[in-house]
């Protein structure tokens, strides 16, 4: 998720999941303007993930203009991505105004000429392309129009976030826009929007026909959610202590970090009530050791085993990206 994930924080979240439970991941959309991005920004955008836990995370590149994107979409097979998706979702104003991510909502015959350009110029290569889309702009009247013009431009797989552009990210989520998705195309689809836990993934999955499940806000509180295990004290706060480890010296990976700090559930209400007196201060000081002091003292704390739920088995369905 663009402005708060990070390949490292993406990496340690597919290390606390089993492939049975999160088939993989994609990255943070890479906005592409009037030129192509090199294959050396997709690499670093891309991170260490991919190869390091043997799932697939695909590139994601968001941008209006043709040829540009179609040069990126190669480039980002050269750098390494398993898959390219193009973004047709970001409500963001900057997109809306470059014409990008879900601007072309309103107009199914962008979406195709995005998804053709880029699919004409990875012909021959081994690498998939895929689409992620919002069930509509205004309204979801152009949903299926816009599901076939994914698959039509060459798309092999389409996610379907079930919300509309002017939804943005409102709680509920109309899950018969996915039904209405899977219908209306023959290429496999990934839903995504509204689900908390791993069994609202299956829940999805069976009402709608969805060949795969993404979560996406879920994930920022609680990095489990693909398997449903509840994280102890301790795996909660050595989830952050790693992560905290890894945004050492850089202003934005500490950010980002502190993102995560503001949401966070894992481990409960010992790592939360901790988090919760200590993330002022340490946001003011911008001092780690701090964080760690906060981390450490959450994880030697030992809930009775009384208090915990039984842990819910990780489901056995998979759910690749
Ligand atoms: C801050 C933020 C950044 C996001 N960045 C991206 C992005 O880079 N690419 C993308 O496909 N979706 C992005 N999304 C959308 C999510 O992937 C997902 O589609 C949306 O949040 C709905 O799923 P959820 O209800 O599980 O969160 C972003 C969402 C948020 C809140």
């Amino acid at each position: 998720m663009e402005g708060v994930t990070t390949p490292d924080f993406r990496g340690l979240v597919l290390s606390r999941n089993s492939s049975d439970c999160l088939g993989g991941a994609t990255t943070e959309f890479v906005r592409v303007v009037d030129a192509a991005i090199p294959v050396a920004p997709l690499e670093k955008a891309l991170g260490c993930a991919s190869k390091a836990f043997g799932r697939p995370v695909g590139l994601q590149i968001m941008g209006s203009n043709l040829e540009a994107m179609a040069e990126t979409a190669v480039n980002a097979a050269e750098a390494g991505a398993p898959f390219v998706d193009i973004n047709f979702g970001c409500p963001a104003k900057g997109a809306l105004r470059g014409m990008a991510g879900s601007s072309t909502l309103d107009d199914p015959r962008r979406v195709f000429a995005l998804v053709d350009a880029c699919a004409r110029a990875m012909a021959g290569g081994s690498v998939p392309l895929t689409a992620k889309i919002r069930a509509g702009g205004e309204d979801d009247t152009l949903l299926e129009d816009l599901a076939q013009a994914a698959e039509d431009g060459g798309a092999s797989l389409l996610t379907v976030h079930c919300r509309t552009r002017k939804e943005a990210y409102r709680d509920t989520a109309d899950w018969n826009r996915l039904y209405r998705a899977v219908q209306s195309v023959q290429i496999p689809v990934c839903g995504n929007g509204g689900m908390d836990t791993a069994a609202d993934m299956d829940q999805m999955m069976a009402e709608t026909g969805c060949r795969y499940a993404m979560i996406g806000r879920a994930a920022l509180g609680n990095p489990w959610v693909f398997s449903g295990h509840r994280a102890s004290p301790r795996e909660a706060a050595d989830f952050l202590l790693e992560y905290a480890q890894m945004t050492s010296g850089s202003q934005t990976k500490q950010s980002r970090l502190k993102q995560l700090l503001a949401c966070w559930t894992a481990g409960g209400p010992e790592v939360a009530g901790l988090l919760g007196t200590h993330r002022r201060p340490w946001l003011r000081v911008n001092d780690d050791a701090h964080l760690r002091a906060c981390l450490d003292a959450a994880g030697d704390l030992h809930p009775s085993p009384l208090d915990l739920p039984p842990q819910k088995q990780p489901s056995t369905q998979m759910r690749p990206i």
